[in-house]
């Protein structure tokens, strides 16, 4: 099986240059590859002639405008990146009878109501970054080639910087923080989300009727309030100099924090179709968020 990812710089597509190394001979490109495999996904077109020499049975596509702030004041950047690029690889895909694997978000929503949504839940995106993700959802399934998309939320990794890093040097510095409390929904490892696609690739290959739109986020639910509070007391009970005490850490409502984009409130998702469908079970958040944690404090 012949791969051809994309984005493979990013937190989810570092962890896929590993989960997809032993399904076949794996081609990874970024927006800094040399010469003809440069992936520009702000010029769409130009990744036609890459997918034409590569011919790929499968294209992995983990790149995207992820600035979810910024977004909003680059709304053609972000459609270029999120949605017309994607819609080539999609077409590139159909005509090369490749299977395509794409990311989508939780922001496709508009974080109404409390309880997890299913893959069929009306999207109403708050968000440029959210209209966009969901162009592309709509673009891809147009195009009839076969395709997984991954539905995700609040993706961390080891690698570079995260939240957890930001409230770990944070607890460092100061005697309080104030964390958001009424955004609830998943922390999910990019290392899951590989590992999730490497298994779906071949379900998906072996088996074509099980192609199509999955939640995939890690088990459990928390606010970034509560993900904050676990990451500082694991870090405390690990020995990590942490000046913040357990009750200075304070919950901050989302209408006290304004932002450029809007988030959902409400970001869970069921990952149900996933579990029936592929026979995985994902892991409660803080199992994943305790290796991170492992893994960047050096322990
Ligand atoms: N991060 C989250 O919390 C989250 C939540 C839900 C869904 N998702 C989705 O999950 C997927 C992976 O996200 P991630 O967290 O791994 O994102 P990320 O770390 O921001 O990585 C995005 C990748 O896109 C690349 N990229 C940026 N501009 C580009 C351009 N003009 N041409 C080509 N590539 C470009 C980046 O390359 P450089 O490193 O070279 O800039 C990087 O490799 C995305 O589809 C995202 O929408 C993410």
């Amino acid at each position: 099986m012949k791969i051809l990812l994309l984005g493979k710089n990013g937190q989810v597509g570092w962890e896929l240059q590993r989960a997809l190394a032993p399904l076949g001979e794996l081609v990874a490109c970024d927006f800094d590859s040399p010469g003809a495999m440069r992936a520009d996904f702000s010029q769409p077109e130009s990744l036609a002639p890459l997918v034409r020499a590569v011919r790929p049975d499968v294209i992995v596509n983990s790149a995207a405008h992820t600035a979810v702030d910024k977004a909003e004041s680059e709304p053609d950047f972000a459609r270029a990146l999120n949605a017309t690029g994607p819609a080539v690889l999609a077409r590139e895909a159909a005509a090369l009878g490749a299977l395509l694997v794409h990311y989508s978000t939780d922001y496709v929503f508009d974080g109404s109501g409390t309880l997890p949504r299913d893959e069929n839940a009306p999207t109403a995106p708050l968000s440029v970054y959210g209209r966009t993700k969901l162009e592309a959802e709509q673009l891809i399934a147009a195009s009839g080639c076969r395709h997984v998309i991954l539905r995700t939320s609040w993706v961390y990794a080891a690698r570079g910087g995260n939240f957890a890093r930001t409230m770990l040097r944070l607890a460092a510095e100061r005697d309080q923080l104030k964390v958001i409390d009424d955004q609830i929904g998943a922390p999910t490892g990019a290392d899951l989300l590989a590992d999730v696609s490497a298994h779906a690739i071949r379900a998906v290959q072996a088996r074509p009727e099980l192609g199509g739109l999955y939640h995939c986020v890690a088990g459990g639910e928390t606010s970034w309030h509560g993900y904050a509070r676990f990451v500082i007391e694991w870090a405390r009970a690990n020995g990590q100099a942490i000046q913040v005490a357990p009750e200075a850490v304070l919950p901050l409502p989302t209408s006290q924090y304004p932002t450029p984009a809007a988030r959902p409130l409400n970001s869970r998702l069921s990952t149900h179709k996933l579990q029936q469908a592929f026979g995985l079970v994902p892991p409660p958040w803080q199992a994943g968020v305790e290796r991170m944690l492992t893994e960047v404090l050096g322990r």
